[in-house]
C-alpha cells in the first residue's frame, strides 16, 4: 500500500460527526492525544464540510473519509480533502472507483473469500470488519497463515480493554474505532475528554 498509512500511532478513530463545527476542534483534540489521523464517516449530510475543515485547517492531522459505500463518493470525498477512504465493504464498482480517484483505500472484508477477493483488487490492507463478530482476535490468528501477506484494520468491537491483543497480532497494522470520540463527548463539546481518551490510546499502542 502506501506510506499514507504510517501513521504515529496504530489507532484510527471512527467519527460519527452530525455537526461540521465540531470537526475541527475534535481533530485538534485527538492530535493533542497523539493521534494523527482519523477517519470522518459519510453518515450524516455534514460529512464532506467536516472533512474539508480537517483537512483545510488542522496542520498534522491525515483526515481520510469512512463509510464509503457508494462509487459515487470517492470523487466527493478526495474533492473535500480526504487522504484516504475506507469502506464497510467491497464491490468491483468501488474498487474502480477507487482506482480512478487515486485516492487510497481500505476495503472492508469479514470472511475468506472477500479476503480472496479483496486481494485480486490488489487490496492487501484490508479492515476486518465487524471485527468482533467475526471473531476478534481469534479469527485474525486463523487468518494469519493462509493470508500471509495481508494486513488488517479490524473495526467494530475495539475499545480501550483489548486494544493491546489486537495490535500485538503480527497482521494487524492498525486499529479502528468509535471508543475515542464518543457520541454525548461530541454532542457536548467535551474536548478534554477526548483528548484523555486519544492520550490513553496513544499510551497502550507505543507501550
Ligand atoms: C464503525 O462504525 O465503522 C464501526 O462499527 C465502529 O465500531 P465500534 O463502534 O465498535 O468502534
Amino acid at each position: 500500500m502506501t506510506d499514507i498509512f504510517e501513521f504515529k500511532t496504530r489507532v484510527m478513530p471512527v467519527v460519527v460527526l452530525e455537526d461540521a463545527e465540531s470537526a475541527v476542534p475534535m481533530a485538534e483534540a485527538l492530535l493533542e492525544g497523539g493521534i494523527d489521523a482519523v477517519e470522518i464517516t459519510l453518515r450524516h449530510r455534514c460529512a464532506l464540510d467536516a472533512i474539508a475543515r480537517v483537512s483545510a485547517r488542522v496542520a498534522g492531522m491525515c483526515v481520510g473519509a469512512g463509510t464509503v459505500t457508494r462509487a459515487e463518493d470517492f470523487g466527493r470525498v478526495a474533492e473535500a480533502g480526504a487522504r484516504f477512504a475506507l469502506s464497510p465493504g467491497l464491490t468491483p464498482a468501488l474498487a474502480q472507483a477507487a482506482r480512478a480517484a487515486a485516492i487510497p483505500f481500505i476495503p472492508g472484508v469479514m470472511t475468506p473469500s472477500e479476503i480472496a477477493a479483496a486481494r485480486e483488487h490488489g487490496y492487501l490492507l484490508l479492515k476486518l470488519f465487524p471485527a468482533a463478530q467475526a471473531g476478534g482476535v481469534e479469527m485474525l490468528k486463523a487468518l494469519a497463515s493462509p493470508f500471509a501477506d495481508v494486513r488488517f484494520c479490524p473495526t467494530g468491537g475495539v475499545s480501550a480493554k483489548n486494544l493491546k491483543d489486537y495490535l500485538r497480532q503480527p497482521n494487524v497494522a492498525l486499529v479502528g474505532g468509535s471508543w475515542l470520540t464518543p457520541a454525548d463527548a461530541l454532542k457536548s463539546r467535551d474536548w478534554s475528554r477526548i483528548v484523555t481518551l486519544a492520550r490513553e490510546a496513544s499510551a497502550i499502542a507505543g507501550g
